[in-house]
């Protein structure tokens, strides 16, 4: 066993399906993993504009976005930022890897430049 901390378990590489999203519980906070291919992304789970889950909401592969299934929001899986109306506010997005075949989420660690500011 090495050091806590940096991360947490989520689940097994293998059981992600590619160009989908799944919840996981992180320490409470609710995160959605995307598998594109070989990339991670792991981004908060609920929507900034209502409380929705993401996860169930549509992978665009293409643009490396998630959109909300509920209005249509598209939310970029790098920085969080909403692409597209009604949601105006971000959500968190996280360090996300691959150890050992297992995927690590560091909800410590939010990756999102514009992370502040709420008001
Ligand atoms: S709840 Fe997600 S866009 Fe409205």
């Amino acid at each position: 066993m090495s050091g806590a901390s940096h991360g947490t378990v989520v689940c097994r590489f293998d059981d992600l399906a590619p160009n989908t999203a799944q919840r996981f519980v992180v320490d409470g906070r609710p995160v959605a993993v995307v598998r594109i291919g070989d990339d991670l992304y792991a981004i908060g789970d609920t929507c900034s504009h209502a409380d929705v889950s993401l996860s169930e909401g549509e992978v665009l592969c293409d643009s490396l976005e998630i959109e909300c299934w509920k209005h249509g929001s598209a939310f970029s899986l790098e920085t969080g930022e909403p692409q597209t109306l009604p949601a105006t506010q971000p959500v968190p997005v996280f360090v996300v890897r691959q150890v050992d075949g297992d995927v690590v989420v560091d909800i410590e660690t939010e990756t999102a430049e514009t992370a502040g500011g709420a008001s």
